[in-house]
């Protein structure tokens, strides 16, 4: 039996896998302040999730809200632990700890090419509310999804 994600809060100690979980995930990876600066954040959700209880994190994500509507920053997990449920785990429980900050409304931006992360999007309920035309440094577009929590 596969065992279940193990889901917690990130804290200081876990910047330097942090940033590599990010440099791993990203082409254009967030440097280390820009992370460092989100877990120090007071209206940042940063999350954590390993595939073992003991284990060392394998993937994580940042959320920020502000008057009851949020934003899911980044969402990264180790290209050797994908599809084992951990970015949907994550999702799962910002939005939960989300809903008892009195967040109402997620959305999140993605690239319209990046097709794995759109279907993890859908399958947790998030529902496509926009377009934005170039929006990224290399002239991809940009979808906005939203999800009522
Ligand atoms: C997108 C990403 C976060 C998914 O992480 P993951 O842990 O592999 O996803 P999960 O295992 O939780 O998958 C949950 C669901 O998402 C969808 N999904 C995930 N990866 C997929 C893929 N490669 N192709 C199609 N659907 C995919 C599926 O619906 C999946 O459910 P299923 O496995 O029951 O079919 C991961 O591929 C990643 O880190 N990508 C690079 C960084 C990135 O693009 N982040 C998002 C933009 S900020």
């Amino acid at each position: 039996m596969t065992a279940q994600p193990a889901v917690r809060s990130a804290c200081e100690a876990d910047l330097d896998r942090i940033v590599q979980l990010e440099e791993a995930a990203f082409h254009d990876p967030w440097p280390r302040e820009m992370l460092a600066y989100e877990l120090a954040h007071p209206h940042a959700v940063l999350l954590v999730a390993s595939r073992t209880e003991d284990g060392p994190p394998d993937a994580y994500a940042a959320f920020r809200h502000a008057v009851g509507e949020a934003e899911l920053l980044r969402v990264g997990v180790d290209p050797e632990a994908r599809r084992q449920g951990l970015a949907r785990a994550l999702l799962q429980e910002g939005l939960e700890r989300l809903r008892r900050l009195d967040v109402q409304l997620c959305f999140l931006e993605v690239r319209v090419d990046n097709q794995p992360a759109i279907e993890l999007y859908e399958s947790l309920g998030f529902s496509c509310t926009g377009h934005r035309k170039g929006y990224y440094r290399d002239g991809m577009d940009a979808l906005i999804f939203v999800l009522g929590i």
